[in-house]
């Protein structure tokens, strides 16, 4: 598929209707999209980015639709090899340079095999003249890897961002306003790829607002031909402010941890408080991360096997403390059959959070009316954090 941006600038990229699994790990309810573009200059052509290895056909194809016979330089902005994937074979198809960081370069010759004298390394802010296009190059390091950049057009006020502002969105839409789904979509993927960084990311927004910018390109999914729609909402996912809001995580095997969760979840829900309840037997991890987006509190509930936390749980667990979420409360409750540690565990496993942990309820087999007052301090304690 091709579809103009701007006079001389294409969408080539591919898109992957049917894929289920990022990373063999997050779930894509709606596939998605490897997005380059290509800028023709008048006197020099280049290429952002490549597409995933495997949309190679319908990648070459694009390009020759658009009768292509030489590129001047294709950028990486990023090394990953769903965007870097095939730099190598339009090295060797077109002549092209390989325009990129020295640390990019670096991953780029031991992940893709990329030859050193096909690349030109460029600096933070230099510019590259296409004739009457002009390329700048933003360093943008950690969104999400340690070689990240971006590529701003200066003439037609274009950011391509690579995996910043993305989605894992395949539509034949291609520019998109906004809109709940592209919402959804977008948030969803930087609670998945970017939330960890955070922070950084503050820091390259900040960079990336000195540019006048008109449109901007990612890598996954669709164009935004409005930016301050993606702008205002990762300034809101990236601020320190959390919502009044509760995750609960909880597995359990005799009905003993879910008797907890459940007078818990009505005891908050009772309270006006809003409430994400996941079962991670069966959970998208990808709706665990956007909940954890926003909330001011999480709680995690599991039974103990073999001494120490349900394995299903310690796997959220591990995963919720790799994607570092602003969570500010984090309460523990769980059951166990004969004896066991998990609750020290569960601290050990959780330290990136930061989080306030509230006193834990822990029970022998079935809960009893005195383990329900201190489920009952536990709700009084989550909803005084959660009432200001
Ligand atoms: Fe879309 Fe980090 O690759």
């Amino acid at each position: 598929m091709i579809r103009k941006l701007a006079n001389n600038v294409y969408f080539v990229g591919a898109i992957d209707w049917d894929r289920k699994l990022f990373d063999e790990l997050i779930p894509l309810p709606n596939g998605t999209t490897y997005n380059s573009y290509l800028v023709k200059g008048q006197e020099k052509i280049a290429l952002i980015d490549t597409v995933d290895p495997k949309k190679e056909e319908e990648f070459f194809n694009n390009l020759d639709k658009l009768n292509i016979g030489k590129i001047d330089y294709v950028v990486s902005n990023h090394a990953e090899q769903d965007h870097s994937g095939l730099i190598g074979k339009v090295v060797e198809k077109y002549g092209a340079k390989v325009v990129t960081n020295e640390k990019c370069a670096e991953f780029l010759k031991t992940h893709v095999h990329v030859e050193d004298d096909d690349i030109r390394i460029i600096k933070d802010g230099e510019e590259l003249d296409l004739g009457e296009k002009t390329l700048k190059f933003v360093f943008t390091p950690w969104v999400h890897w340690p070689e990240t950049m971006v590529t701003y057009l200066k003439e037609d006020k274009i950011l391509f961002s690579c995996d910043l502002f993305g989605s894992h969105y395949a539509t034949s839409e291609i520019e998109q306003n906004g809109g709940e789904k592209l919402l959804e979509m977008a948030k969803r993927y930087y609670a998945e790829i970017m939330m960890p960084f955070r922070n950084i990311i503050k820091k390259n927004i900040e960079k990336i607002e000195k540019l006048e910018i008109e449109k901007i390109a990612p890598s996954h999914g669709p164009v935004y031909p409005n930016p301050r729609f993606i702008l205002n909402e990762y300034k809101k996912w990236i601020s320190d402010n959390v919502e009044n809001e509760v995750v609960i995580l909880y597995v359990s095997m005799h009905e003993s941890t879910k008797k907890m969760i459940e007078y818990l979840t009505d005891k908050l829900m009772d309270e006006g408080l809003s409430v994400k309840l996941h079962n991670i037997v069966n959970s998208d991890i990808g709706e665990i991360a956007v909940d954890l987006v926003d909330a001011s509190t999480v709680v995690i509930g599991t039974p103990m096997v073999l001494a120490g936390v349900h394995p299903l749980m310690a796997g959220a667990i591990y995963l919720v403390n790799a994607l570092r979420p602003k969570t500010k409360y984090l309460a523990l409750v769980g059951s166990y059959g004969w004896g066991g540690r998990f609750i020290d565990e569960i601290k050990e496993m959780t330290k990136n959070l930061k989080a306030e942990i509230f006193e834990p309820v822990v029970v022998k087999g079935l809960i009893s009316k005195k383990d329900y007052k201190k489920l009952d301090n536990l709700v009084n304690e989550i909803i005084k954090r959660n009432k200001d």
